[in-house]
């Protein structure tokens, strides 16, 4: 009967009814989430027919209307092929399956860059999920010499990997707090390769990060960079943000990934202390939007009127998601609602491209680099990545719940 009245309600609310009661019900979350991975997939095989034979070609964003590509070195190559696999595990489809090892093999020449710290991005993402569904080998190989690749930039005096080369001028050693987010594929290949060295790699970034990058509030700088002699940071400023001491929106949301993760991976309790405290300056944040979709800057003195990222939602609801699951009870479920909250809001027309739009990206709403002019209120490959994840994170939660 439950069920029943929660269908009524959805019906009301889908068309409107004036003979339904004035306030309409919430459509249930699990139509929600059925509804996203749907319009997810359907857009995503759209995108992957019309790049299958621009070979070495990945989508990036839109440009002047038009669909943008990057090739293999650009740091977002590996999100669609691994929004691929994630829509495979979602459906089982041979489609997608053939499209995610046709899209990720594109990346194989990443396992030899050495210039950025954004191997763990691209090849956890495409190689990483293929791996975890398919276990090809071939796969497996490639990741662990992306790994030593990887571990070049690292330098044991100052403790932490290099993000940057360029503006030699001005860091002498620059770390970006989405640098985080590359410390879940060391950890996998210091398992998969035995090489403690990487796991301990991982830990010292995360330890020297936890240290340095965060303010009192726990919101974070986007680049510290580090006196190459004394390893002690020089500066701290930002390069995507509204300011050096503002809160730039997808700089907080991969520190609140980051740390996450990190607990999930290591059980060192600092990283779920640090995590929680930057889920509660989120999520408490007096400029957070009413539908939890963050301005690109916390604080741009013109908000309301600047855009907004819905890259930075997907990535704090997929995190939030799995906070949710590692600390208490009480605190577990506020971050489970808010990140409802945001996957509603993500699944509303406001951001969900309708089939056939966007370029055959899923959602709208998204920036890059601001400061640089680029990627202002555009689809981004990685907010389409970590919404698809936060959706599959949810469902299989809710499978395990049943
Ligand atoms: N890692 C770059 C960005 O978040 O834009």
């Amino acid at each position: 009967m439950k069920k029943l009245i929660a269908g009524i309600g959805f019906l009301c609310w889908g068309a409107g009814w004036a003979g339904c009661s004035s306030q309409p019900a919430e459509e249930p979350m699990e139509a929600v989430v059925e509804r996203g991975l749907e319009r997810a997939a359907r857009q995503s095989l759209q995108m992957a027919k019309e790049l299958e034979d621009q070979e070495g070609k990945l989508p990036k964003s839109i440009n002047d209307g038009k669909l943008e590509t990057s090739g293999y070195s650009w740091w977002c190559s590996g999100f669609f092929p691994g929004e691929l696999w994630y829509l495979y595990e979602a459906t089982s489809d041979p489609e997608l399956k053939a499209y995610a090892e046709q899209f990720t093999e594109r990346l194989e020449p990443v396992k030899d860059i050495t210039y950025s710290h954004d191997v763990g991005f691209m090849l956890n993402c495409s190689y990483g999920n293929g791996w975890r569904l398919t276990h090809n080998e071939a796969y497996r190989d490639v990741m662990l010499q992306g790994a030593r690749s990887l571990a070049t930039r690292y330098n044991e005096r100052v403790g932490l990997i290099r993000s940057w080369d360029f503006n030699r001028d001005k860091w002498q050693y620059p770390v970006i707090i989405d640098n985080m987010m590359n410390l879940e594929f060391l950890i996998w290949a210091s398992r998969e390769g035995n090489e403690p060295r990487y796991f301990n790699m991982a830990v010292s970034h995360a330890d020297k990060t936890m240290e340095n990058h965060f303010r009192p509030d726990y919101s974070c700088y986007h680049v510290v960079s580090y006196d190459t002699l004394t390893a002690v940071p020089h500066v701290k400023q930002t390069h995507q943000g509204y300011a050096d001491s503002s809160a730039w929106a997808r700089g907080q949301a991969w520190a609140l990934y980051g740390y996450t993760m990190m607990y999930r991976d290591t059980q060192r309790e600092a990283y779920l202390r640090q995590a929680c405290q930057v889920a509660r300056y989120l999520m408490g944040h007096p400029r957070m939007p009413e539908d939890k979709v963050p301005y690109w800057d916390f604080d741009d003195p013109k908000i309301p009127d600047v855009p907004r990222d819905a890259s930075a939602a997907a990535i704090m609801a997929s995190a939030l998601i799995d906070l949710s699951q590692l600390t208490d009870k009480e605190f577990g479920q506020q971050c489970l609602d808010f990140a409802e909250h945001q996957l509603r809001s993500l699944t509303s027309p406001a951001y969900l491209a309708e089939p056939g739009t966007n370029c055959h990206f899923v959602l709208m709403h998204c920036t890059g680099h601001l400061p640089g002019n680029s990627e202002v209120d555009v689809p981004l490959s990685y907010a389409d990545y970590y919404y698809v994840e936060a959706l599959l994170r949810w469902k299989k939660l809710k499978a395990v719940d049943k």
